[in-house]
């Protein structure tokens, strides 16, 4: 079998449709703008073009957006300045922080200054907990991305085996939590595997879906799939450069292997990345909503 390819961005270009059209109603109906700050702080080429694209997309739709651009050697106390003076702003109804910030400024810190109504990440433990109580919140971009592409894409998750691996706050921990949950692409049997997993092979060979979040190229082989198994591929790893200077990305599945295998697989580039900025957009969407009363 030759797996569905899951085109995050087919998916991403329909979202950013009918965000498009929600966004030109709040104008022409209420006045309302949506408002959008990215914040970056030194020169990681990854967290550059990440921002780059943020921007682009949320001007493309219509969305006001702001970039502050900070040298590494920003102090912590600036950078939370910065945070606060937004925190103030009625234009703006998102911000977002860059991570990772560089080694001498406190990120939890940083995060936890951010007013949660502006928190479009979903990062603030205040949205983290409503996320976790299945409230009404923020949901983190990658993870909200993740259960948009299975519920597109027709993937039954209830009562599937889900093998989740790598832990982090970003998207193992938030993913995980979410599918077990009663809700949309949830009601799943998650098991969340990482470094210290012992057989994680053993984890990986009996789910129905696996995503794969660690950052390790083409980590996940084909013996380690499951056939007819759905694979959501998180990983984007900068593996070489083309003679162009662009660079050459691989995700944390061995693709070209492990698509003989599976029923549905995202590709990298083009499946869960264009997802990511596409939710950052909804965030930021609902916040104008939430902040206008409409919502
Ligand atoms: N770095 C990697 N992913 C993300 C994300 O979703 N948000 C922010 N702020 N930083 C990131």
């Amino acid at each position: 079998m030759s797996a569905k390819i899951i085109s995050g961005t087919e998916v991403a270009k329909t979202i950013r449709e009918e965000l498009a059209a929600e966004i030109a109603e709040l104008k022409a109906k209420h006045n309302v703008v949506p408002g959008l700050v990215t914040i970056l702080v030194g020169e990681n080429p990854a967290s550059q073009s990440y921002v780059a694209a943020k921007n682009k997309t949320a001007h493309a739709l219509g969305i006001h957006s702001e970039q502050v651009t900070l040298p590494a050697d920003t102090s912590e106390a600036d950078l939370l300045k910065i945070v606060e003076k937004y925190n103030k702003d009625p234009k703006i109804n998102g911000i977002l922080v860059q991570l990772p910030l560089p080694k001498h400024i406190n990120e939890t810190k940083v995060l936890y200054t951010i007013d949660p109504e502006k928190d479009v990440d979903g990062f603030h433990p205040v949205n983290v907990g409503k996320m976790v109580l299945g409230e009404q919140c923020y949901l983190p971009c990658t993870p909200h991305g993740i259960l948009e592409l299975l519920k597109r894409s027709g993937v039954k998750t209830s009562g599937a085996e889900v093998v989740v691996i790598g832990r982090s706050n970003i998207v193992g921990k938030p993913i995980a939590n979410l599918m077990l949950q009663k809700r949309d692409a949830g009601d799943a049997t998650v098991t969340l595997c990482h470094t210290r997993t012992k057989d994680l092979a053993a984890h990986c060979k009996r789910a129905d879906i696996i995503i794969a979040a660690v950052g390790v190229p083409k980590m996940v082989t084909a013996d380690m799939v499951k056939d007819g198994a759905v694979i959501i591929d998180v990983g984007v790893n900068r593996i070489g450069m083309s003679e162009s200077g662009k660079a050459i990305l691989a995700g944390d599945v061995d693709y070209d292997a492990v698509k003989e295998k599976a029923s549905f697989i995202t590709p990298v580039p083009g499946g869960v990345g264009p997802m990511t900025i596409t939710m950052l957009m909804k965030n930021t969407v609902q916040a104008a909503k939430q902040a206008a009363g409409l919502i």
